[in-house]
């Protein structure tokens, strides 16, 4: 077995395990990303594509805002659709705020190239990582790359492999509570060379479910249809998709721009949080820890909070000072309640639900809309939320 040693180990490289290592490197700390698949693998994976104020903030402070800056875009607000209605909701009016569309990828892309530039980048390819001796001082990591055992000798642990990963059940049971809800819906979507029909994001309500336009630039438009959460995407061949978007997004006298779509997915939606977040001297992050539906665009930018916050505590734990790492699981969970709040809100208001109530519900939602887009309170708190609660980093 060989033996490393570093101050923290990383389980994951997805976003959150990138992101807490740059920002570790960047105070001085140590540490090492353990990642199950190849590099293009984590780069290739279409998700996320909203990054909010504090977050690209945060990025930028530390470096990994140059491209962001340049080919991202700065969005100062979005449009709600109802009852065949458009309505703006400008954040930067309502509280001086905006948001950035810059895809997940493109973080990732920038954060492998930071690692590369600093001479620290991720082991990739690594299998049966197994997190031990967390209740003591002295945790490691044992894990298999090639043919060859290892074991990672650290201060702490930090699980950031995502919904799926092996550091939440670390946790001994008895330890951890888990808050769990399905959805009986998902999202299907597509990323299209068509340029974005809207200047800013779309989220419309409409009889025949939920419908998001969004873009990755000026020249790739991304698109969301609301559909049951085990559709088959064979049954939708690309003109049935843009055949439904046109009917959700239709407005007398405005067109949805078509191309070829060259990716789409499904995805299943599901709200989850595991508490507490630490133990021992394991801290989870990210989507390891919790799980928004998509309504909002949380995920991404919860996962940059917690590690925020994670490097601030690791900082001044090797300063002498453990109380933001004592506090860390707390904070974090409360701030993922908050942010559980919003999105399951977002995703009430604007999806359609079946059953006998479901016309009953339809016109609710019609009500809840409609006080909302007259109400410069109502409109301020949506946009105080989608451009994200602060980021103590
Ligand atoms: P992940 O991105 O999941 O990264 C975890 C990493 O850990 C991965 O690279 C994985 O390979 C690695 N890993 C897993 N197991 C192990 C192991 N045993 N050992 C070592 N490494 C391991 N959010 C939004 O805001 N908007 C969206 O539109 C959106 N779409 C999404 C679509 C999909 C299909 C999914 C799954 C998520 C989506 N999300 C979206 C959520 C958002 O992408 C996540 O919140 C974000 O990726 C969280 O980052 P993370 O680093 O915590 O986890
Ligand atoms: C995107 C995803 C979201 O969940 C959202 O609320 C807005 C945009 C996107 O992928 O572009």
């Amino acid at each position: 077995m060989k033996t490393i040693t570093t101050q923290v180990g990383i389980i994951g490289g997805g976003p959150a395990g990138l992101l807490l290592s740059h920002l570790l490197h960047g105070s001085g700390i140590d540490n090492v990303v353990l990642e199950l698949r190849d590099r293009d693998y984590t780069v290739q994976r279409v998700r996320a594509g909203v990054l909010e104020h504090d977050a690209v903030e945060l990025l930028a402070a530390n470096g990994l805002g140059e491209r962001l800056h340049r080919e991202g875009l700065r969005h100062g607000g979005i449009h709600l659709q109802f009852a065949g209605e458009r309505h703006h909701l400008d954040f930067e009016a309502l509280i001086g705020r905006h948001v950035w569309i810059y895809g997940q990828q493109e973080v990732v892309k920038d954060l492998i190239a930071a690692h590369e530039a600093n001479g620290t980048p991720a082991r990739y390819e690594i299998a049966d990582a197994r997190p031990v001796d967390l209740e003591t001082d002295h945790p490691r990591v044992l894990f298999t790359e090639g043919d060859e055992q290892y074991e990672l000798r650290c201060d702490f642990v930090v699980g950031a492999d995502g919904f799926h990963g092996i550091s939440r059940l670390a946790i001994p049971p008895a330890d951890r509570v888990a808050y769990e809800r399905e959805y009986d819906f998902g999202w299907l979507g597509i990323l299209a060379h068509a340029a974005p029909s809207s200047d800013e994001l779309v989220y419309a309500l409409h009889e025949r479910g939920f419908a998001l336009l969004s873009m990755r630039s000026p020249e790739i438009s991304r698109l969301y249809l609301q559909v049951p959460p085990d559709e088959d995407i064979a049954d939708w061949p690309d003109e049935r998709i843009w055949d439904e978007l046109d009917v959700r997004l239709g407005l007398p006298g405005w067109t949805l721009e078509r191309g070829e779509i060259f990716d789409k997915s499904v995805t299943p939606m599901r709200s989850f949080v595991s508490a507490p977040m630490r133990h021992g001297s394991l801290f989870l992050a990210g989507d390891a820890a919790h799980i928004v539906p998509p309504t909002g665009a949380k995920g991404l930018n919860s996962a940059i909070a917690d590690v925020a916050l994670l490097r601030r505590g690791l900082v001044e734990h090797y300063a002498g000072d453990d109380a933001t790492l004592d506090a860390y699981s707390d904070t974090q969970l409360s701030r993922a309640w908050q942010t559980q709040y919003f999105s399951t809100w977002m995703t009430r208001m604007l999806h359609s639900f079946s059953g006998p109530d479901a016309e009953f519900d339809h016109n609710v939602q019609l009500g809840q809309l409609a006080q909302l887009v007259s109400s410069d309170h109502a409109k301020a708190h949506l946009a105080e939320f989608y451009t994200g609660l602060p980021i103590h980093g």
